[in-house]
Parts: C-alpha cells; sequence; structure tokens
C-alpha cells in the first residue's frame, strides 16, 4: 500500500498524543458545587449521590481548603433552610444573617482567593418548591425577578463574587445588574444560567436540597428539551442584560447546544454537569459495569471539548485529584 494520509501516525504513543491532543482539562475549569446545612459537625451524605454531602459551615471550610490545594478555583454554594424559614416570599433568601451568607461570609474569611459563587433562586426557600413566588396555582414572573434582585444584592453584600441565577425568570439579569450597580457593587459578577432546560437529570439535587417542586413541574420557565434556537436567544438576551457568564444545563445531554453557544457568544460559557450525570456514573461503577475515573473525565473532556470554558461538576475533587496525579 502506498499512503499519503496515514491517520494513524499522531495516535502512536501517549507522548504523541498528547502532543497534538485539541481539549485539555485542567482544575482551572472547574467549579465545585457545595450544599450546605445548618449546625456543626454536620456531614450527610446524600442518597441519590454517593461520596457527596451536605455539610455545616465548619466542615465546609475544610472541604473548601482542601479544593483551593488541589487547584479548583470556584465553589457553588446551595443552601438547604431549615422547614420552618420557607414561605412563599422566599424573603429568607434576602436574610442578612442567613445560611447563606454566613456561609459566603465563611469562605471569604478563611480562603479569600476562592472565587464564591451563590445560587440565585428561590426553590430551597419556598414552601411550594418552586423557583419563584406563587400565585393562583402560577410561578409569577415580575414579583420573582424583585425578590431576586434582593436576593443578589444580599449575596454581593456577604461578599460573593458572582452571583448565579438558575430560576429562568425573564429579565431577572438585567434588573440584577441594576440593583448591584444602584448599591455600587460593581465588581459582583453575573453568571447567569441561560440555557437552563426542565430536566429530569436534577433529580438527584432535589434530594439533596428537599426542593422537590410540591405541585406541577418547571416547565413554564424553564427550556423545553426539543428547543436548540430558543437557546440561543435567552443566552443573547442574558448578555444584553449584562451576564458575564453564560451556562447551560445540564450538559451531557446537550452538548449541542454548549458547541452552538460557544460559536455564537464572545463571553466565557460554562456547563453544568448535573446532580443525575453523577448519578449515572456512579450507579454503574458501583456495579462495575463502568471504570469510574474513566467515565470521569472521558465526560468532562467531552463538555470541554464541546465549548465550556468552565464545568461546574460534582466530580471537581475527584476529576482534579486525577488530573494532578
Ligand atoms: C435551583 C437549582 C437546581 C439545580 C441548580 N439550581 C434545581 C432545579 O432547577 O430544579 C440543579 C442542579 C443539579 O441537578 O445538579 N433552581
Amino acid at each position: 500500500m502506498y499512503l499519503v494520509r496515514r491517520n494513524r501516525i499522531l495516535r502512536t504513543n501517549a507522548s504523541i498524543r498528547n502532543l497534538v491532543a485539541e481539549t485539555t482539562l485542567t482544575p482551572n475549569d472547574f467549579i465545585a458545587p457545595l450544599f450546605i446545612d445548618e449546625g456543626e459537625g454536620v456531614e450527610v451524605e446524600i442518597a441519590s449521590m454517593p461520596n457527596y454531602y451536605r455539610r455545616s459551615i465548619d466542615l465546609t471550610i475544610k472541604e473548601v481548603k482542601e479544593l483551593w490545594s488541589l487547584g479548583i478555583k470556584s465553589v457553588l454554594l446551595f443552601i438547604k433552610c431549615k422547614d420552618e424559614l420557607k414561605d412563599n416570599t422566599g424573603k429568607e433568601a434576602w436574610n442578612p444573617d442567613g445560611l447563606m451568607q454566613r456561609t459566603i461570609k465563611a469562605i471569604k474569611n478563611a480562603i479569600p482567593e476562592m472565587i464564591v459563587m451563590t445560587d440565585v433562586a428561590l426553590d430551597p426557600y419556598s414552601i411550594y418548591g418552586h423557583d419563584g413566588i406563587v400565585e393562583n396555582g402560577e410561578i409569577v414572573n415580575d414579583p420573582t425577578v424583585e425578590a431576586l434582585a434582593k436576593m443578589s444584592l444580599s449575596h454581593a453584600q456577604a461578599g460573593a463574587d458572582f452571583v448565579a441565577p438558575s430560576d429562568m425568570m425573564d429579565g431577572r439579569i438585567g434588573i440584577i445588574r441594576k440593583i448591584l450597580e444602584h448599591h455600587d457593587y460593581t465588581k459582583t459578577g453575573i453568571m447567569s444560567y441561560s440555557a437552563k432546560y426542565a430536566s429530569c437529570f436534577y433529580g438527584p439535587f432535589r434530594d439533596a436540597l428537599d426542593s422537590a417542586p410540591g405541585f406541577g413541574d418547571k416547565k413554564t420557565y424553564q427550556m423545553d428539551y426539543a428547543n436548540r434556537k430558543e437557546a440561543i436567544r435567552e443566552t443573547l438576551i442574558d448578555i444584553e442584560e449584562g451576564a458575564d457568564i453564560v451556562m447551560i444545563k445540564p450538559a451531557m445531554a446537550y452538548l449541542d447546544i454548549i458547541r452552538e453557544i460557544k460559536n455564537t457568544v464572545d463571553v466565557p460559557v460554562s456547563a453544568y454537569h448535573v446532580s443525575g450525570e453523577y448519578a449515572m456514573i456512579k450507579a454503574a461503577a458501583e456495579r462495575g459495569w463502568l471504570n469510574e475515573e474513566k467515565a470521569i473525565l472521558e465526560s468532562l473532556t467531552s463538555i470541554k471539548r464541546a465549548g465550556a470554558d468552565l464545568i461546574a461538576t460534582y466530580f471537581a475533587k475527584d476529576a482534579a485529584k486525577l488530573l494532578n496525579k
């Protein structure tokens, strides 16, 4: 045979493969989501997320120090609100002494360089488990946006570096930017969940925070997974309204969307490898059906290859350890 192109030459051994690899994963790419609980010395494993925990602030600080030492530069905070503080206004969300606000301060105090991002949505605080205020069985947009703005401002006041609105209400990025500007929080970033789909892959997360919707589903605000152009529209609007980073969520069933948005926008793109995606790999690995370490690295690399500059993933710590080996 006389071949002009022998594609296998560049695959001959690990050295040449590494030299020509188009995508490299580093701990700098990761955002580590953390679930926070009240109390002290609390560490509860999430039933549907093996080896992932909800922790009180003291143990969270320990964890964040470890993440920092592994090269992870960012955490994304979610809190579990006590039942007695839940209502239909979400007012606990902007309590200056709330669990979220105390956690932000504690982390920024202990590891000032760690970028602290906070989830902004009403579901953990809502008696209905919805991301917004409910009136006559409907999730009402404009009053919810007002609440989210107050919530974002209070996170900024506590020291958050980025607020991350995950609610999918219309117009919230603009109003959040406006309230931050109005109060002189000119250094607080907004990472918008711009294309967040109504997905079954959030199930384990809702176990972690006890935040499953009490009635109906989230399809009147989160996107229909049949849609692609709508994701572009949503994302461009968020950028116009002031988003610094945009996000696509979930990740692996939406790699086409990640790529399309990456090709369309000029701000950093992040993707959220969600709880159900974590659970799938864990469950298969537990049964010996998948090699966990390989599945983690292949999954995260595929998300980066699709176009994500940043990846929020429950595997952040595991992957950083594997990459640092
Ligand atoms: C809250 C929120 C959810 C997730 C992130 N922020 C749940 C939801 O929208 O129901 C899901 C994260 C995950 O599944 O890992 N608005």
